[in-house]
């Protein structure tokens, strides 16, 4: 199948009532979409994607005033929710029965976003049925941040990618729950922590660190490029790996020297900025000739936590021996 990139939604939405699969920008990353009330087309995005089915997937809807078609929510809740939805946020409730269990691979809960982009909007106004659609990317690699990178991961296995630019938060969702009146952070990400408090009428509690939500990420490596990542102190690791051929990333600091080259996220010393830069730069990096990456540690604070978490779980240490590239 030969994969087009394009920014026709006429033909988006065509494939789309076909059951097949398109990919399609948001401003957090670019999702593998296709329809989530079919469950033929919800077991192509994991197939395509490489993923275990017991991994469920997000429900992308075109407005808030949806969440009720396919989940359970108490009224009073609506008016904070709608402080961060549409945007970088992700909701997870009580699913009603027209969602397949496939997509919450049975659980009695769906995760729910409105996604922001604007041609994501009007492809979702189009369409008459909500989009399932997890991160476009194979399953353990970094997120996609742009249409280039959807193609060079999934080129010849799905028919189209709609071009939306550049994604702008390029960091996945915030997901959280609400439940006994609290709202529990499962995944930190492009909505920040300190946001989410400020607009909350529930108390916040983050359960992000909790073995159990991580079905995933935790054991094997996640958001990892094949070049072995280390976190940690750069001067320190700079020092234990010296004889290879080293790419840094940094917040703002130059750590450049002998067979060192650094990638600074934000020159600007701005973690939303370098949040936008992060997947990128890991994938930039993938691209050359380093033997490894080190990380430094970001600020715990906006979306520098969001940060630490992605570089927490790309790290080496995390892989199993079949995921490990032979690189250096
Ligand atoms: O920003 C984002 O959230 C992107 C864009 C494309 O919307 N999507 C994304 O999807 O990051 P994905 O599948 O890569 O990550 C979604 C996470 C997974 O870790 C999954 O386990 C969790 O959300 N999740 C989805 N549905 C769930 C459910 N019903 N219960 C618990 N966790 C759920
Ligand atoms: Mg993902």
């Amino acid at each position: 199948m030969k994969t087009v990139i394009g920014t026709d939604i006429t033909f988006a939405k065509l494939l789309l009532e076909k059951d097949e699969l398109v990919a399609i920008p948001t401003e957090t990353v670019y999702g593998l979409a296709g329809n989530a009330l079919s469950p033929v087309a919800v077991t192509k995005i994991f197939e395509v994607k490489n993923r275990p089915s017991f991994n469920p997937l997000i429900l992308h809807i075109k407005s808030i005033d949806e969440i009720e078609k396919y989940a359970i929510v108490k009224s009073e809740y609506y008016q904070f929710l709608q402080e961060f939805m549409p945007g970088p946020f992700t909701i997870l409730l009580p699913k009603r029965d027209n969602i397949p269990d496939i997509l919450t691979a049975g659980s009695d809960k769906v995760a729910i976003r409105v996604p922001q982009h604007p041609l994501t909007q009007q492809l979702l106004h189009h369409l008459d049925f909500p989009l399932a659609a997890p991160s476009a990317n194979p399953f353990g690699y970094v997120s996609p941040t742009s249409a280039q990178h959807v193609y060079e991961n999934l080129q010849n296995k799905i028919p189209y990618v709609l071009d939306g630019g550049e994604a702008t938060i390029g960091i996945e969702s915030t997901i959280a729950e609400i439940k006994n009146d609290q709202l529990i952070i499962h995944r930190l990400g492009g909505k920040s922590v300190e946001n989410i408090q400020e607009h909350s009428i529930l108390p916040v509690i983050l359960v992000t660190q909790t073995a159990k939500f991580q079905t995933s990420g935790q054991l094997k490596s996640h958001y990892a490029t094949s070049t072995p990542l280390y976190l940690g102190n750069v001067a320190e690791l700079i020092y234990q790996q010296a004889g290879k051929k080293i790419a840094v990333i940094s917040f703002y600091t130059d750590y450049s020297g002998t067979n060192v080259t650094t990638f600074p996220l934000s020159t600007h010393r701005n973690l939303t900025e370098a949040a936008a830069t992060l997947f990128k730069t890991m994938r930039e990096i993938d691209q050359l000739n380093f033997n490894i990456i080190i990380a430094e540690h970001f600020p715990e604070e906006g979306l520098g936590r969001a940060i630490n978490d992605r570089l927490k779980r790309a790290q080496f240490i995390y892989r199993d021996e079949t995921n490990v590239d032979s690189k250096q």
